[in-house]
C-alpha cells in the first residue's frame, strides 16, 4: 500500500481534483482537447478513426442529412481484424485478451493469439452452416469467453449479432428471435447462477418454438447437464470447433454495414433493434475507452457489465479489444459463495481499473465496509460507474471503500442508442462532483434544452438532447425506420432526445435526474411501463395494468404495478405472487415488480390517459399532486385508502 493515499486525487470543498501523480502519468493531460474538438469536431472524429486499420480509407468523415448519418463513408473495415489480427504482428499476440473467471473459481486465459484462433474457427463454423454476410445470429449465452468468441466470429464474417441477455426469459428471446430473423441461434447448456443452473437451452428450446427463421443451433457445453439435441438443427460448439479450419479471412465490411443490433425497452411494448454500423462504432468506442479509462498496456481492467447489455458490448468486447486491453470477465454473482467475491478477483488478478454500475455499490454499502476491507485492493487506480446516476452517497463509498481515496471515478452517462460513452470526466483533467457525469466527452455537443429545444439557462433543468450527430450513434430501429424517426428526432428536428431529465448546473456541470418517459431503471436495466403491463394483461386474471418506476434503495428503481382485476375474480391468496412470477416468466427476473396494488379502477384523465404521476405518488406516500385533470376523484381516494 503507498503511503500518499492522495496521489490520485485531491479533494478541495467537496470538488475532487485530478491528483498530481495521476496527472503526470495519465494519456490525455491536455486541456486544450476539449477546444480543439469543440472547433473541428469533425476533424476531430476524422483524426481519432486513424487509430484503427482500415481496409480502404474513408472519402469523407461524415454525410449528415437528418435524422440519418453516415460515418467514414466509403471506408472499409473488419470490427475483428481491429480487435485481434492487428495485435499480432506485435509482443501483443501473446498478451492476455480475455482472463476469465468462473462462477466456480475456475480459470481461463486467452491471449491475443489463442482469440484469434477461437474466433477463426468459429467463424467458419458459421460459415459451415451457412451463415453469410448480412444474415442475422442470435447469441444466448453466460458471461464465458464463448459469448465474445461468438460476437468477433460474426463480426468476421459480416453477420449482424444480436445478442441476448441470458437473464431473459423463454418469451422475451423468441420475441427478438422473430424480429431479427435470426438464422442461427447460439446458446449453451446452461448457465452457473449461485451455484445453481439457469437452463439456457431449455428456454431456446421454447423460445424456438415459436420462429421458424433459425436453421440451427449452437450448443455451448458449460454446465455438463444433459439436454435435448434435436436432430439435424442442433450441434455442439466443441464439436463443430474440431473440425473447423483454423483461419478464416476477415470480410472486407463497409464503414456503415451493420455491425449487431441490440434489443433494448422503450415506451411501448415491443422492443425496439437498435442498430449499429461498423466503422462510426468502433471510432466512437475505442477512442472512449482509451481515453476515459486512461488505458496502460499493462492494465487489468474489469467490466462487471453482462455481454447482453451494451455495456458488454461496448466496454467488454469491442471497444477494449480494439485497444489491445487484458480483459477480465467474471461468470457470476457479486455475493457467490461469499459477498467479498469482487473484492477477492480483484486482489487475484490485480484489477488496476473497475468499471461497475450504482446499484452494485449500494448493494455493497449495505452489506458494509468489511468485505473489501478484507482484501488487498491497492492494484485499482481508476474506478468507473454506469448505467443510472449514481447518488452521492454512494459516489463517495465507492471513493472511499473501494478506490481507497486513490482513484478517480469516471462516472459515464450513455445509452444503448449512443453506442459509446457520450458525458464523462476525462480522469486526468475533470474535477469530479459526486453525482454528476460532469461534461460532454471532446467532439460530442450535448445539451439540456426546454420544451421548445432552446438551451437552458445554466442552473436550470430540462430535456438531455444530443445536438451533434456523433460516430457511434444508432442507425436506425430494426425494420422500422418509422420509430426511429418518430422516438427520437421527432420532439425537435434534427436533435437526438435523449428520453433523460437534466440539470445544467452553474459550472456548466450535467446531472443526469432520470428517464422522462415511460422507462424504467432498475439495477441500471431499461424496462418499458408497457412491456410489463402487456405481461400483465397478458394473464387472464387481469383487466387493466399500470406500472411505474418506485424510488429503491439498491436498484434505484423497482417496478410498483397498479392492477385491475376482471369481473368475478377473486384476489384470493396466491393471486400476487402468481402475477410477479408470470410477469418473470413472460420477459425475466428484472421485470418482476416488487409491489401490486389491486385496484377497482384506475386513475384517468377524461380522456382516458393513465395519470402515472398520481400512481408514483401513491407508490412511494407522497402527497398527492394535482389531481384536476382526474375523470372520477374517488378511484384515487379508493387507492389511496389502501
Ligand atoms: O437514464 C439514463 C441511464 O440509463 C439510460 C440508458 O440505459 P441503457 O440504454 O440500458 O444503457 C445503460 C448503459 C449505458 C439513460 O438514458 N444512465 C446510464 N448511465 C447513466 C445514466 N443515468 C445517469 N448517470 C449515468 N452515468
Amino acid at each position: 500500500m503507498r503511503e500518499d493515499k492522495r496521489e490520485g486525487i485531491v479533494e478541495e470543498s467537496k470538488v475532487f481534483k485530478p491528483g498530481a501523480e495521476f496527472k503526470a502519468r495519465a494519456l490525455v493531460r491536455e486541456e486544450k482537447v476539449y477546444e480543439e474538438a469543440a472547433r473541428d469536431r469533425i476533424g476531430f472524429w476524422g483524426q481519432a478513426a486513424e487509430r484503427l486499420d482500415w481496409f480502404k480509407p474513408w472519402d469523407k468523415v461524415l454525410e449528415w442529412d437528418p435524422p440519418f448519418a453516415q460515418w467514414y463513408v466509403g471506408g472499409k473495415l473488419n470490427a475483428s481484424y481491429n480487435c485481434l489480427d492487428r495485435h499480432l504482428t506485435s509482443w501483443r499476440r501473446n498478451k492476455a485478451a480475455i482472463i476469465f473467471e468462473g462462477e466456480y473459481g475456475d480459470s481461463r486465459v486467452l491471449t491475443y493469439q489463442d482469440l484469434y484462433r477461437e474466433v477463426n474457427q468459429f467463424a467458419n463454423v458459421l460459415k459451415s452452416l451457412g451463415v453469410n454476410k448480412g444474415d442475422r445470429v442470435t447469441i444466448y449465452l453466460p458471461m464465458i469467453p464463448e459469448a465474445a468468441i461468438a460476437m468477433l466470429a460474426c463480426a468476421r464474417i459480416g453477420a449482424p449479432h444480436s445478442v441476448v441477455f441470458g437473464g431473459f426469459s423463454a418469451e422475451a428471446l423468441r420475441d427478438r428471435l422473430i424480429d431479427a430473423k435470426a438464422k442461427v441461434l447460439i446458446t449453451s447448456d446452461g448457465s452457473f447462477r449461485r451455484g445453481s443452473v439457469v437452463p439456457l437451452k431449455e428456454n431456446a428450446d421454447s423460445a424456438l418454438a415459436g420462429s421458424d427463421s433459425v436453421e440451427h443451433v449452437v450448443v455451448v457445453q458449460r454446465t455438463g447437464t444433459e439436454v435435448n439435441m434435436k436432430e439435424g438443427r442442433d450441434l455442439w460448439y466443441h464439436e463443430q470447433m474440431q473440425k473447423a479450419a483454423l483461419e478464416c479471412q476477415a470480410e472486407e465490411m463497409d464503414a456503415e454495414d451493420m455491425l449487431f443490433i441490440l434489443y433494448t425497452s422503450g415506451t411501448t411494448g415491443k422492443p425496439k433493434g437498435v442498430v449499429h454500423t461498423t466503422g462510426g462504432y468502433m471510432v466512437g468506442v475505442s477512442t472512449t475507452h482509451e481515453w476515459i479509462f486512461d488505458l496502460k498496456e499493462e492494465d487489468v481492467y474489469w467490466c462487471t457489465a453482462d455481454v447482453g447489455w451494451i455495456t458488454g458490448h461496448s466496454y467488454i468486447v469491442y471497444g477494449p479489444l480494439a485497444n489491445g486491453a487484458t480483459v477480465l470477465m467474471y461468470e457470476g454473482t457479486p455475493d457467490y459463495p461469499a459477498k467479498d467475491r469482487f473484492w477477492e478477483i480483484i486482489e487475484k488478478y490485480r484489477v488496476t481499473i473497475l468499471y461497475t454500475a450504482p446499484t452494485a455499490i449500494r448493494t455493497f454499502m449495505k452489506w458494509g465496509p468489511s468485505y473489501p476491507e478484507s482484501h488487498d485492493l491497492s492494484s485499482l487506480r481508476l474506478l468507473g460507474s454506469v448505467g443510472e446516476p449514481i447518488n452521492p452517497e454512494a459516489w463517495m463509498w465507492y471513493y472511499k471503500h473501494i478506490g481507497q481515496e486513490r482513484c478517480p471515478i469516471v462516472d459515464t452517462w450513455w445509452q444503448t442508442e449512443t453506442g459509446m460513452i457520450m458525458m464523462t470526466p476525462l480522469p486526468a483533467l475533470t474535477a469530479l462532483k459526486p453525482g454528476s457525469c460532469t461534461v460532454p466527452f471532446p467532439g460530442v455537443k450535448v445539451e439540456v434544452v426546454d420544451h421548445d429545444g432552446r438551451p437552458v439557462a445554466k442552473g436550470s433543468d430540462g430535456y438531455l438532447v444530443v445536438r451533434e450527430p456523433w460516430p457511434a450513434m444508432l442507425r436506425t430501429v430494426y425494420g422500422d425506420q418509422n420509430r426511429y424517426v418518430n422516438t427520437y428526432w421527432s420532439n425537435w428536428p434534427g436533435i437526438y432526445f435523449t428520453g433523460d431529465g437534466a440539470r445544467w448546473d452553474e459550472d456548466g456541470y450535467f446531472w443526469v435526474l432520470g428517464r422522462v418517459d415511460d422507462v424504467i431503471n432498475v439495477s441500471g436495466h431499461r424496462i418499458g411501463t408497457a412491456e410489463v403491463e402487456s405481461a400483465l394483461v397478458d394473464h387472464p386474471s387481469v383487466a387493466e395494468a399500470a406500472c411505474i418506476g418506485k424510488s429503491h434503495e439498491v436498484k434505484g428503481q423497482a417496478v410498483a404495478a397498479f392492477v385491475t382485476l376482471k369481473e368475478g375474480v377473486d384476489v384470493g391468496n396466491g393471486l400476487m405472487d402468481e402475477l410477479k412470477a408470470h410477469v418473470a416468466k413472460k420477459i425475466g427476473a428484472l421485470a418482476r415488480p416488487d409491489d401490486i396494488f389491486f385496484t377497482p379502477e384506475l386513475p384517468k384523465t377524461r380522456s382516458g390517459k393513465i395519470m402515472r404521476r398520481l400512481l408514483r405518488d401513491i407508490a412511494e406516500g407522497r402527497a398527492l399532486g394535482d389531481t384536476t385533470t382526474l375523470a372520477d376523484a374517488s378511484v384515487v381516494q379508493a387507492l389511496r385508502d389502501k
